[in-house]
């Protein structure tokens, strides 16, 4: 019998900075200096003009107002509890939406289109209608559209709910993170439970068809105790899918991650085991793992597509869809042109200033070589399908993905299957290690510092 290491010597030995791979390469690695304002705007104009009007397009758009700060919160937000910002804000994401149409040069068809932050509810349904009525205005809508949105518990209101399901959204995904008091007031979140049944009831009553809970594992203070009494009461609300994320602890990067202390946050092995907790509780109760951190019911289209082979991953995390043009409106927005990346700036003045001088407002962006879009694909793969076929096994010539991918093999994370290599039932904590053994910008980029940028795997 083949003998493999022990789970708690692989966590040891894979718990390391990792992206969580929502963009291959990722941001720290583009390729900035080769890129161009004048590249960028080929590249949407090719994908647009490649794009069949099956496929449509998807369209995120980043309001990162938010009223107090969550500590543990690593979005780019604007705190801020002066609601005057809201018009001209939608002001300049309209007057970038015209920039991006006078690209296209024909009417776009909306497939996708997610509103994220920040705090979506932060701004009043009258102005959510406006921004809306305005950006879907010349446009097609697919009739297949998926427009969902992200709903603070604390502040999602039926009004909210009511004007965003006139105006097509069928997807909401409710920030729970956790239910737990000591929790909640170390990273700076009250939120009684109360608040989140009476928006999820709302939202069913309303017609909302899919309806998501964010939760976290590896916050201050969390034990195995406090995330059982968070998902018992969570589930007795049945959301169609949870997200449950782990935390990202990077107070360098996020200052209000040092409202508490190192010493306060569960150890590795603990984390792990409130994973654990909140997964077994999750399946107990008929849900089923979508990729890596995901779980929905299986009436929940996403599972379909994930067995179908048509589960997708971008900036907005898993997706039916299966777009090729993503268009990032707002501050700290990304973009994906298939050929190309780009990042708006993160400042909303700076964003604004950009706007108001009639050009794009891109901060960064990385064009993509022939080898970027291969492993694209290949992370893809295993990040979405939890395997690689042979067919894109064999083209990889590089040493050290094939070394990598042998020591899976000989740890039980991955295994043989008849079209190629999948990942095991206990491989599937090493999901984002996988990842990175494509990860070639990794591999042979000498920068430094780099590693700080990401949250650690497991
Ligand atoms: C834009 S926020 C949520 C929307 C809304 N503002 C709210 O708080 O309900 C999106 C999600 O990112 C996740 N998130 C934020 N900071 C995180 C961190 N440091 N580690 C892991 N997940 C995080 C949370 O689960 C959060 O619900
Ligand atoms: S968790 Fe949501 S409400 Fe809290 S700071 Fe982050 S984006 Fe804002």
């Amino acid at each position: 019998m083949i003998k493999f290491p022990s789970e708690a010597s692989l966590l040891k030995k894979y718990d390391v900075p990792v992206p969580r791979y929502t963009s291959y390469p990722t941001m720290p690695y583009w390729d900035t200096e080769k890129f161009t304002g004048e590249n960028w705007i080929e590249s949407v104009k090719k994908t647009f003009d490649e794009t069949n009007d099956s496929k449509g397009i998807s369209l995120y758009i980043h309001l990162p107002f938010c009223e107090s700060l969550c500590t543990y919160c690593a979005c780019n937000t604007r705190i801020t509890k002066n609601h005057k910002v809201e018009i001209a804000y939608i002001r300049s994401l309209l007057k970038e939406w015209e920039q991006y149409k006078k690209i296209f040069g024909r009417r776009p068809i909306i497939r996708e289109l997610h509103l994220g932050g920040g705090t979506p509810t932060f701004f009043s349904p009258e102005n959510l209608k406006w921004l809306l009525s305005y950006l879907l205005e010349d446009c097609n809508i697919h009739d297949k559209r998926e427009f969902s949105f992200e709903g603070h518990p604390n502040n999602t209101t039926a009004e909210h709910l009511q004007t965003l399901f006139d105006l097509g959204f069928r997807r909401v995904s409710f920030g729970v993170q956790d239910l737990d008091e000591k929790v909640q007031r170390t990273i700076n979140r009250i939120q009684p439970f109360e608040n989140l049944q009476k928006v999820t009831m709302l939202s069913r009553a309303i017609g909302y068809e899919s309806i998501s809970f964010d939760l976290i594992y590896g916050l201050p203070f969390q034990t195995p105790s406090t995330v059982i009494n968070t998902f018992e009461k969570v589930l007795t609300l049945r959301p169609d899918r949870v997200s449950f994320y782990s935390y990202a602890h990077v107070p360098w990067l996020k200052p209000g991650q040092r409202g508490y202390e190192d010493a306060d946050l569960p150890s590795d092995v603990i984390k792990r085991l409130l994973y654990e907790t909140g997964r077994s509780m999750l399946k107990s109760e008929g849900y089923e793992d979508v990729g890596m951190d995901h779980f929905a019911l299986p009436s929940d289209s996403i599972l379909r597509a994930q067995s179908q082979g048509k589960l997708r991953r971008n900036f907005m995390g898993y997706t039916t869809t299966e777009t090729e043009l993503l268009i990032g409106l707002g501050c700290s927005a990304i973009s994906d042109a298939k050929y190309a990346y780009a990042q708006n700036v993160k400042k909303v003045e700076d964003y604004a200033l950009s706007i108001s001088t009639g050009t794009l407002a891109i901060a960064k962006g990385h064009t993509q070589t022939d080898q970027d879009l291969h492993l694209k694909m290949c992370i893809l793969e295993v990040a979405c399908q939890g395997k690689i076929t042979f067919e894109n096994l064999l083209p990889l010539q590089e040493k050290s993905i094939i070394q990598a991918l042998e020591t899976f093999c000989s740890e039980g994370i991955l295994e043989r299957a008849q079209r190629g290599l999948q990942v095991t039932e206990s491989g599937r904590a090493f999901i984002r290690n996988i990842c990175s053994a494509f990860d070639m910008r990794h591999y042979s980029n000498s920068k430094t510092g780099v590693n700080n940028l990401f949250s650690k795997a497991i």
